[in-house]
């Protein structure tokens, strides 16, 4: 059975990539971000994750506004990027556990998720970002990456998007058949983007302290306090772009156990986004009965 070890929500702004490729991560503008992950990488050794299931939104390299599904599922054994014009170096490829992806495809449509499933699907800045933030070692060099993905794609680009409830529960059918996947594997839940920030209209560069605080309070013990927050109210909230925060809650309906906050990080801004950092623990019923 496998072993949902944890959860880390992460930005993913494209511009992250500059000072990753020039090592500028201890500047004094980027200093208060990457910290943030000192944590995480100890995290990561600690629990050593075979697999990553990543919640993310594409922004239009592998879907565009002319086929846009709501949720998609990569079932590859390898994920490649591309140039999307951000000036940042284009990533290696990733390699994907297909075996699992099957596996949470079947029981996600089983559940009535009739999600779209990609077996050559591009990743872009929302899968590459984080993984050069979690594994900056592999991301720079040629060595095999310590993990594999599975990436499930929401929809927070063209509206109608997903209620936050929907995706809660997209991420608790996950994590349901995370619990029977056959393989004794350990898997990390990533939910990436956000928090608050907006990039185009006269609201441009605006974010929310106060409303990320909430949401990072709240999507720990009460995820579901977060869904009586409209979409058009999180737009509100949090910017048209701060919508990503829909990951979040996917990779948090994910974690089925006890889950707790082992560390946050927050700094405003990266860019135009309010970057948060956050590394949860998930307990399962039968390590908690061990304990
Ligand atoms: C920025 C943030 C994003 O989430 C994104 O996808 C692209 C750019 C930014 O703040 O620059
Ligand atoms: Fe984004």
């Amino acid at each position: 059975m496998a072993t949902i070890v944890g959860g880390i929500g992460t930005t993913h702004v494209p511009s992250i990539g500059n000072p990753i490729a020039e090592k500028k991560q201890n500047d004094p503008y980027w200093r208060p971000f990457f910290k943030g992950f000192d944590y995480v990488h100890y995290w990561l050794a600690r629990t050593k994750p075979d697999v990553a299931v990543v919640f993310y939104n594409d922004h239009g390299l592998n879907f565009f506004l002319d086929k846009l599904p709501t949720f998609a599922v990569g079932a590859s054994a390898e994920y490649r990027s591309e140039d999307e014009g951000w000036g940042i170096p284009v990533s290696r490829p990733v390699p994907g556990d297909a075996d699992m992806s099957w596996h949470l495809i079947n029981t996600l449509v089983a559940d009535e998720f009739d999600v779209t499933m990609c077996q050559d699907m591009l990743i872009d800045h929302a899968v590459t970002i984080p993984m050069a933030l979690m594994w900056p070692s592999a991301a720079s060099s040629d060595r095999p990456w310590p993990v594999k993905i599975v990436p499930v794609e929401i929809n927070t680009v063209q509206h109608p998007l997903p209620s936050m409830a929907r995706c809660l529960k997209l991420g608790r059918s996950i994590g349901r058949a995370l619990e029977s996947y056959p393989r004794d594997l350990r898997v990390a839940i990533v939910g990436t983007g956000g928090l608050s920030h907006q990039l185009d209209g006269t609201r441009a560069g605006f974010v929310n302290k106060e409303f990320d605080a909430l949401c990072l309070d709240k999507i720990v013990a009460e995820p579901e306090a977060l869904t009586r927050c409209s979409i058009h109210e999180l737009v509100e909230l949090s910017g048209s772009q701060g919508v990503e925060f829909l990951n979040w809650m996917a990779m948090r309906g994910a974690l089925t156990g006890q889950v707790s906050e082992l560390n946050r990080n927050y700094h405003i801004p990266v860019s135009n986004t309010a970057a948060a950092t956050v590394v949860y623990d998930n307990q399962a019923a039968v390590e908690r009965k061990a304990a």
